[in-house]
């Protein structure tokens, strides 16, 4: 019924029968955080389930570097499942009646790694999650988000290529989720390269940790993007909607708003900096190195036009990087003037100006709209 079209819910009515997953077809890169995203029920759960096989699919295929899961056999699956791939669990899973590190370790016990070697690699983990001071803690001496930690550092302990990570930080008050974000974002820039499925249901949480995101509802895909895609192009109403709630600032990069910086050089005359400013009416001056040294406007530039650009420039400025989340701009451009974006050896590369910043995220606001406004369904959109 439901690949002859038959929507979801009418096939339940009809059979009694809950259509899990529907036309879900996607790809996750190595190295990669992909993230699935979608209300409660959307699917989320069944769709990575069918990755270490836990749950069996009645029609596609899933494969896993290669090796498609369906053909696996009781031993191997076995096998699959622990050489492959660590779970990270929304309610922590941990035993309540061992310690902290014997949580930790307690897959590698599974796997037969002598007690040494296991105690070591688990202590190792805690470290990463910034734990190991607590390693003979018990789980209720803990608060939800060491829980949490001990549950990630269980996932690392035992060093595996993939992490599936099922709502894994859902349970947390805001601020140590985002705290959790970011610190698994630190660990996988820095060492852990691993692949990553991430399962939420937070439209914000999914934009600040995936590489690319996939929006499920009911059993099947409606987007897959990249956060900067899903922002300025929502593909349905659905999307569109929870666009609309999403911290942009902290989503896109100053990179996205940022314009070529056409600077003046030291020395340039007041005559020259007027004949060639844009309409904007502002610029940056750099020095030899590149590196901006002031602000000129045309206000500025009401001085003799022989005089150097260096003696009437402005030298209070704000300074960020191409990969700065934009919500840092915000406070930088409050003043006015521009900003300057640097490389990492200082030089400038960028500037932004307040307007483009609210252009940007008005543009991005008015686009949601649209999306709304034009889709049929946007009235039966379940939400
Ligand atoms: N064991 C089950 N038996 C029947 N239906 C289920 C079962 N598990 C999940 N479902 C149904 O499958 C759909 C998707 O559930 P799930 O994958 O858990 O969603 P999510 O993780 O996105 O909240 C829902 O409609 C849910 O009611
Ligand atoms: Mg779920």
């Amino acid at each position: 019924m439901a690949q002859s079209g038959i929507m979801k819910d009418d096939v339940q009515a009809a059979t009694d029968h809950v259509i899990g997953l529907h036309d879900v077809s996607f790809s996750v890169e190595d190295g990669e955080i992909f993230v699935i995203m979608g209300l409660s029920g959307s699917g989320k759960s069944t769709a990575i389930r069918t990755v270490n096989r836990l749950h069996d699919i009645t029609a596609g295929t899933v494969v896993v570097d290669g090796t498609d899961v369906a053909t696996l056999n009781k031993r191997e699956l076995e096998h699959f499942r622990r050489e492959k791939m660590g779970m990270v669990f929304q309610h922590f899973a941990l035993f309540p009646h061992r310690t902290v590190v014997d949580n930790v370790a307690y897959g590698l016990k599974v796997n037969g790694v002598a007690t040494d070697a296991r105690r070591r690699r688990a202590l190792e983990a805690l470290e990463l999650v910034g734990l190991e001071r607590f390693y003979l803690s018990f789980p209720r001496e803990l608060s939800g988000g060491m829980q949490q930690r001990v549950g990630l550092a269980r996932a690392l302990a035992a060093d595996l290529d993939i992490l599936l990570m099922d709502e894994a930080f859902s349970a947390l008050d805001p601020l140590i989720r985002r705290q959790m974000q970011d610190e698994l974002l630190a660990m996988q820039g820095e060492m852990l390269h691993k692949t990553i499925l991430f399962i939420t249901h937070d439209l914000n949480e999914a934009l600040r940790v995936g590489d690319r995101v996939c929006i499920m509802k009911d059993g099947a895909v409606v987007q897959i993007g990249t956060p900067e895609e899903i922002l300025r192009d929502p593909a349905t109403a659905y999307v569109a909607e929870f666009v609309k709630d999403v911290d942009q600032g902290r989503v896109l990069q100053v990179e996205s708003v940022m314009t070529p910086p056409s600077p003046f050089t030291l020395g340039t005359t007041v005559g020259e900096a007027i004949a060639a400013l844009s309409e904007r009416g502002s610029a940056f001056c750099i020095d030899d190195e590149g590196r901006p040294v002031g602000v000129v406007t045309r206000d500025l530039l009401a001085a003799s036009h022989q005089a150097p650009v260096e003696s009437v420039m402005n030298t209070e400025f704000g300074v960020t990087t191409r990969s700065a989340p934009l919500v840092d701009a915000y406070e930088l451009c409050a003043s006015g003037d521009l900003v300057a974006v640097v490389d990492d050896k200082g030089a400038l590369e960028g500037r932004i100006h307040a307007l483009d910043l609210l252009a940007e995220l008005g543009e991005i606001e008015s686009k949601a709209e649209q999306v709304k406004a034009a889709d049929p369904s946007v009235g039966e959109a379940r939400l």
